[in-house]
């Protein structure tokens, strides 16, 4: 095994977008690191599986030690994992919250932590983390305030990582997207939902794993909210 090959993590790597992006990045021979709550062991050696809930410390623990274990180091993380709850604010309940806030944001501060305290080892890496336009144009009629929170909360951390590490060789970038073909959203919805774009529709997976992918081959770019909405953030 090359010790030249690069290694990512993916979180919610089991279905959706994170899963494309397991494949694509296989397909540029990076060995790649898997977790998710019902993530499945693989047959390519080169995938190394981790279920877990990525809200717990403790997953983000395992994530990392078995990377490193296995691969040796790690060279980029996808914040993929995501949940997703559209309420008026005041019918949301504590569980929402709980279940967004952990998702979303627990599952981004530790396992980015462990990350980068590994890339500081070797003085190089990438984060990426995947947040949503709805965190600052709110949609008149979606309301998900829980998402502008924790991806908000993101971008902003995005930013900050970005500045703070801008000299140690660690980058830090997110995608945007609009809304996305992916299996959080039924057939049913998806004319109503592409109409909330100013292209008239919504995006692919592929969308998203381009901008992914063009992140991580662009060294002099960091803290960059790259958006891939449709039109969403340019206005409506
Ligand atoms: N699709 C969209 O329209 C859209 C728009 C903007 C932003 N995004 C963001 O894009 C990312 C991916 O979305 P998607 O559309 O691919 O969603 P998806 O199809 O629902 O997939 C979500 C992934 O997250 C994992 N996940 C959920 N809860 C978890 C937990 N507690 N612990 C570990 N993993 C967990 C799921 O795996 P398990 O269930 O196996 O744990 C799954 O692999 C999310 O961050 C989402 O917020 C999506």
């Amino acid at each position: 095994m090359s010790t030249s090959q690069k290694v990512i993590v993916v979180t919610g790597a089991s279905q959706g977008i994170g899963a494309e992006v397991v494949k694509a990045f296989r397909k540029l021979d990076y060995r790649v690191v898997a977790t998710a709550r019902s993530i499945k062991p693989s047959e390519d050696p080169n995938i190394l599986t981790v279920a877990g809930d990525i809200a717990d410390p403790e997953t983000a623990r395992r994530v990392i030690g078995e990377a490193v274990t296995r691969f040796g180091r790690i060279d980029t993380l996808v914040n993929n994992a995501g949940i997703f709850v559209a309420k008026p604010f005041t019918s949301y309940t504590a569980e929402d919250y709980a279940a967004v806030t952990g998702v979303n944001l627990n599952g981004f501060f530790y396992i980015t932590q462990l990350a980068i305290a590994d890339m500081e080892k070797h003085a190089s890496g990438h984060v990426v983390s995947i947040s949503t336009t709805l965190a600052d144009h709110a949609i008149d009629g979606v309301p998900a305030v829980l998402a502008a929170l924790t991806k908000g909360g993101l971008n902003a951390a995005t930013r900050s990582l970005a500045i703070e590490y801008a000299k140690r060789g660690i980058r830090a970038n997110a995608v945007s997207p609009g809304i996305i073909r992916s299996p959080m959203h039924p057939a049913e919805t998806h004319a109503a939902l592409g109409a909330l774009h100013p292209m008239g529709h919504m995006g692919e997976m592929s969308d998203v794993v381009n901008a992914i992918l063009y992140l991580d081959s662009a060294p002099f770019v960091t803290g960059e909210i790259l958006h891939v909405d449709g039109g969403q953030s340019a206005g409506h």
